[in-house]
């Protein structure tokens, strides 16, 4: 299994996704800053991670705190803000966030110690979740595939984006132990590769069988009838069930609907952001046109090149045949079917 962030010793301890496939490289965190920093240059991504993260963040913050107890407070939201603005679109991260709060809020009058220790177990309660949802979601989405099957994938929602499993990989694995999966379809992901450099290594590691392709040869593989059905993660999910997800799914969503291909998200409830009504309403993050000139240093056009770099789109609830969480698969119209799961 591949350990993707941990908490030991007072320090946050992340595998650096950057660095791979090339290299395996743990790197410990002693302060908030160093953990927000991983998380705003990807080094840690994926929104489930993402989120348990940030609440291993702040619980180090708070275990690192020596000031007065009658300041924890200020600093606490201090803390808090820095690792709230690293990443806009992942509700996971909020999500996370939040949960950390209810402790603070609900413990405040205890002593900084005990306060400390309960911060700290709520983030490794997160951690520990995780994994069982993500089987849980993997259950669930497996029974939607038949055998043989050639599953088209984009990004990495695999165990490298979450604590463990993963969501539409967890899907994959799931439905490869019952022997279900002929193929896997990464798309490579542009720009910053996360299908070339992570799913692609992931699955191989697992030996599930998976074949690299780049984002523009979807199609043609759709119409070749070589996909059975696609299955991608989510960053967040508005309430009537419009999905953001990776720059690039919303393409796919399209071509598999024109294709006649089952696409499904695979996710967990904390993705589901019910104060948002539809996808309009999701903030998409813009990164660095450096992504999109350059590939690991390397310039493929004019270096001062106008740039557009969203990091997300949104699928419409239209195109989308069903969304996988822990709780079971919901279909349309899921302005309803996802209240109800609520
Ligand atoms: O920019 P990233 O690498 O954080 O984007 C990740 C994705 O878009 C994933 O598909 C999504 O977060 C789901 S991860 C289980």
């Amino acid at each position: 299994m591949i350990n993707t962030v941990a908490y030991e010793n007072d320090q946050v301890i992340v595998l650096n996704q950057n660095l791979l496939p090339d290299k395996i490289v743990y790197e410990s965190y002693t302060s908030v800053e160093e953990v927000a920093e991983a998380i705003r240059t990807l080094k840690v991504r994926g929104a489930p991670l993402i989120g348990v993260t940030a609440a291993f963040g702040l619980a180090l913050g708070a275990a690192r705190y020596s000031g007065r107890a009658e300041e924890f407070t200020e600093y606490y939201s201090a803390i808090r803000s820095q690792l709230a603005s690293t990443r806009p679109t992942a509700v996971n991260l909020f999500w996370a966030l939040q949960r950390m709060d209810r402790v603070y809020q609900n413990n405040a009058h205890r002593e900084l110690a005990e306060l400390k220790e309960l911060l700290l177990n709520e983030a490794r309660c997160m951690f520990e979740e995780d994994i069982q949802t993500n089987q849980l979601i993997g259950q669930h989405g497996a029974q939607l595939l038949q055998e043989s099957s050639r599953v088209l994938t984009i990004c990495n929602a695999g165990a490298l984006a979450t604590c463990g499993y993963g969501t539409a990989l967890g899907v994959i694995r799931s439905a490869y132990q019952q022997e279900k999966i002929a193929k896997v379809w990464a798309c490579e992901t542009r720009p910053v590769l996360q299908g070339a450099r992570l799913t692609v290594w992931e699955l191989m590691q697992d030996q599930i069988p998976v074949a690299l392709i780049t984002d523009n040869m979807a199609g043609y593989i759709m119409k070749l009838g070589k996909v059975d059905a696609v299955i991608v993660g989510a960053d967040r999910i508005a309430a009537n069930g419009d999905t953001a997800n990776k720059i690039g799914t919303y393409s796919l969503a399209v071509l598999a609907h024109h294709h006649g291909i089952p696409f499904y998200v695979a996710a967990p409830q904390s993705t589901i952001d019910y104060s948002i009504a539809s996808g309009q309403d999701i903030p998409i993050e813009e990164r660095d046109p450096e992504e999109v000139r350059s590939v690991r240093g390397v310039y493929l056009t004019v270096k001062e090149a106008e740039v557009f770099n969203p990091a997300f789109d949104v699928t419409d609830n239209r195109l989308i045949t069903g969304i996988i969480t822990e709780k079971g698969v919901v279909f349309p119209p899921y302005e309803k079917s996802l209240r109800e799961r609520n």
